[in-house]
């Protein structure tokens, strides 16, 4: 089977990225040597899709990148919604912070510059969707602090879950850090999951 081929199946038969969106990433691609952290059409309309049927208003994204996502979900949400967004390289905070600043969907979003173990504590108040897509090596530390923060039917969604299919026999720390935390969801009982084989694996969990 080729998954590649596969991929871009499923990306063309899936809706289209805004035009501001697909903007950032034509400019993220020419600024930056590499864009493959960038979650790409079919996680983004996923999260946009989710945002829109839960009703999330307070939305929190770990791993901002050049803002693909975190513009993607400010689209998706209402008027009154807020995404608090959280990265520490300056080089894609100037990229993110330009076209957040050039989007009329860009008040609803903080970026939140520094460490996100260290920045999240200082964000106020709880949150309905969280997106995790930063440091793998931190994803279960991430789920202990978010978790507490999550609404009663608040959906988490975790990105590259299958981490390119190492998780099956971890050998790097990363790898293990994520196959730890599919662990800590799938024996928590304050949750029901969902690990979707899409792309590098995605997790929804739902807070029962
Ligand atoms: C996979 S990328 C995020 C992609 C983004 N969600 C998207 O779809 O375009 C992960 C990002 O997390 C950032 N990051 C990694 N460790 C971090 C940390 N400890 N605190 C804040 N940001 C971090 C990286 O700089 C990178 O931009």
């Amino acid at each position: 089977m080729d998954r590649k081929a596969l991929q871009s199946y499923a990306e063309d038969y899936t809706t289209d990225d805004s035009k501001m969106v697909k903007e950032l990433v034509a400019a993220s691609d020419e600024d930056l040597e590499h864009i493959d952290m960038l979650s790409g059409r079919v996680v983004g309309r996923l999260l946009s899709i989710l945002i829109k049927i839960s009703g999330a208003k307070r939305v929190l994204e770990i791993g901002t990148f050049t803002g693909y996502s975190a513009l993607t979900m400010a689209e998706a949400l209402p008027e009154d919604g807020a995404l608090f967004t959280c990265e520490y390289n300056e080089r894609y905070e100037n990229i993110a912070r330009t076209f957040f600043n050039n989007s009329e969907y860009g008040s609803k979003i903080t970026l939140v510059m520094g460490k996100a173990l260290e920045t999240i504590p200082k964000i106020p108040g709880t949150f309905d969707f969280v997106f995790l897509d930063a440091d793998k090596i931190n994803y279960p530390n991430y789920y202990k602090l978010i978790l507490p923060r999550l609404e009663q039917d608040g959906i988490l969604v975790v990105d590259n879950v299958l981490w390119g299919g190492e998780v099956l026999d971890p050998k790097t720390d990363k790898a293990e850090a994520i196959d730890q935390l599919s662990r800590m969801i799938r024996d928590d009982d304050l949750v029901e999951q969902v690990m979707l084989p899409v792309r590098d694996g995605v997790t929804i969990v739902r807070k029962k």
